[in-house]
């Protein structure tokens, strides 16, 4: 894969853009279960991402990663900010000082990510968070590189895992967050955290896909 900082960089500013992008439609899906501002919130996380980058011009794909996180953490209120805060935090400290990434990297990334937002939320799958989408798209991308796939291809496989996750989070009740106030009025919906895990990891694989 050898993805450069430069590149990294790249990504994870297409990654905001989507974000912004789906403001409207995640705050919609956060109006059904939630208070309505998780398109909100994560669009000013990566506005504030996107000012801040810039500066990083010269660090090494750790540091970049990490500056991500403290970034949303510092400026996203509520659940999600800590909880993304903490993925990109942990997938930074994890990936260190390299300066060109390659698939066992963007495995031990998104390995260390899915750990810091389960031990930060104290959520397991099945509590309609951001988890179900996320372990079966790091278990999926895990399961294609060790068959051999290249990380575009292992990334599509996660991709799929995380859209069939994020369905799967429309026929369980919410057991994390404000939505799990609902009971049983949280079926039916998708989560609204899920579905921004899920376009975050299409928006890296669309990336990888366009530069092979
Ligand atoms: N404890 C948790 N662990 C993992 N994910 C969580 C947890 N609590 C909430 N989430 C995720 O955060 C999303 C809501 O994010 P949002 O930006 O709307 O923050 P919020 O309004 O403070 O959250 P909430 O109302 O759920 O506490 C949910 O859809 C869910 O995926
Ligand atoms: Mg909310």
């Amino acid at each position: 894969m050898g993805l450069t900082v430069s590149e990294l960089t790249d990504m994870i500013q297409a990654v905001g853009k989507v974000i912004e992008d789906n403001k409207a439609f995640l705050t919609e899906l956060d109006s059904a279960i939630g208070d309505a501002d998780h398109g909100i919130n994560m669009a000013k996380g990566f506005h504030a991402v996107k000012e801040k980058l810039p500066t990083l011009a010269d660090a090494d794909a750790g540091t970049v990663l990490k500056t991500v996180g403290m970034t949303l953490v510092s400026t996203v209120g509520g659940a999600s900010g800590p909880l993304y805060g903490t993925a990109f935090l942990r997938a930074g400290m994890k990936i260190g000082n390299k300066e060109e990434l390659l698939a066992v990297d963007l495995d031990l990334g998104l390995v260390a990510a899915l750990e810091g937002i389960k031990q930060r939320g104290r959520a397991e799958p099945g509590d309609k968070t951001i988890v179900d989408a996320l372990q079966p798209a790091v278990m999926a991308l895990k399961e294609s590189l060790n068959a051999g796939k290249t990380a575009t291809e292992a990334l599509g496989a996660a991709v799929t895992a995380a859209e069939d996750g994020v369905e799967y989070t429309k026929g369980i009740i919410a057991r994390k967050g404000r939505a799990s106030y609902l009971g049983e009025r949280s079926l039916g919906h998708q989560d609204p955290g899920a579905t921004s895990t899920y376009l975050m990891l299409r928006t890296m694989q669309e990336f990888l896909a366009r530069r092979t």
